[in-house]
């Protein structure tokens, strides 16, 4: 088949699997993108794993817990996903560590306080719904399949983020301003998970010609600024940004100007927590090897049997 014919059944909205012919190139850009992905869900696992048992409450400790346990998931989702496209785990996983491979840079920064567990699932997650709801209609099978059930989960996650902020917001002085500065820490790399502007994205052109991606990075921001001022209001606390006005014309929310030098060191690997993160990926990988040696020696025993 020709990459014309691959077109039009992109342009007829009709969803590729595995074994039907793409461009190289589609694949190549669905194998970076998934990966990406799937490694965000797995790493934004520590910086939440880091307060599980530190949780104020038993209630607080199950949700947290339920919570990073569904990042998991969501992370076995998409490199199953991905390994549809004929790349391995163990390759994927080579890609992480050789840093070949990125992840969300959100997971590089600390977390410092109970409500940086509210300022995440609120923010982060919320960010990440914005972008995943759209990506429900990607035109990869197993990639939107994936993304119908994660978004159902993610909702989950932005309601209990959302509600440790508001318990905190209303709480003592003390709590009021330790949610204040996680959102004040949190609010400009959540903005920046949407990556760099649409000017400044060079490869935005082909994932939106194949519909990989359904809106732009810049589309997705302003999505999600605009539905998450209101949410910060109701809860009295202030977004960090003297130029946020909503602009009657365009009915959107502006913004000020992201901080682009900060961004593109911590994706180049000088953020907060870069080594800490993947050194400690690296220390779980390798403390599972018997683990994964065991299954595989268990399989092969089963097979035997079975003939
Ligand atoms: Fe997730
Ligand atoms: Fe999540």
């Amino acid at each position: 088949m020709t990459e014309e014919k691959f077109q039009k059944r992109i342009d007829r909205e009709e969803k590729i699997e595995p074994k039907d012919w793409m461009p190289e190139g589609y694949r190549k850009h669905l194998i970076r993108q998934i990966s990406q992905h799937a490694h965000s869900e797995i790493i934004g696992m520590q910086p939440e794993g880091n307060w599980i048992s530190r949780a104020p409450s038993l209630r607080a400790k199950m949700i947290l817990l339920a919570k990073v346990q569904d990042e998991a998931g969501h992370g076995l989702y998409l490199y199953s996903a991905c390994e549809t496209l004929g790349v391995s785990r163990q390759e994927l996983v080579s890609q992480l560590h050789s840093g070949k491979a990125k992840y969300s840079s959100i997971f590089n920064y600390p977390t410092l306080s109970w409500a940086d567990m509210g300022a995440i699932g609120w923010l982060v997650d919320g960010a990440a719904i914005v972008n995943q709801v759209s990506l429900q209609r990607t035109s990869f099978g197993p990639y939107s399949r994936g993304m119908v059930k994660i978004c159902k989960e993610e909702s989950f996650h932005q309601r209990q983020g959302y509600e440790i902020m508001a318990q905190m917001a209303q709480g003592t002085s003390e709590q009021k301003a330790m949610a204040q500065d996680a959102l004040n820490r949190f609010w400009w790399p959540s903005i920046m998970m949407f990556g760099p502007n649409d000017s400044d994205s060079p490869r935005t052109g082909n994932a939106m010609k194949w519909k990989i991606k359904r809106k732009t990075n810049d589309e997705l921001r302003q999505e999600f600024i605009d539905k998450t001022v209101n949410q910060a209001e109701i809860i009295g606390l202030t977004i960090p940004d003297k130029d946020l006005k909503w602009n009657d014309e365009r009915q959107h929310y502006d913004f000020g100007e992201m901080d682009w030098d900060e961004f593109w060191s911590v994706v180049n690997g000088n953020g907060p927590c870069n080594k800490q993160r993947l050194n400690h990926h690296k220390k779980a990988h390798d403390d599972g090897q018997w683990v994964r040696e065991a299954a595989k020696s268990y399989s092969q025993k089963k097979e035997l049997i079975a003939n």
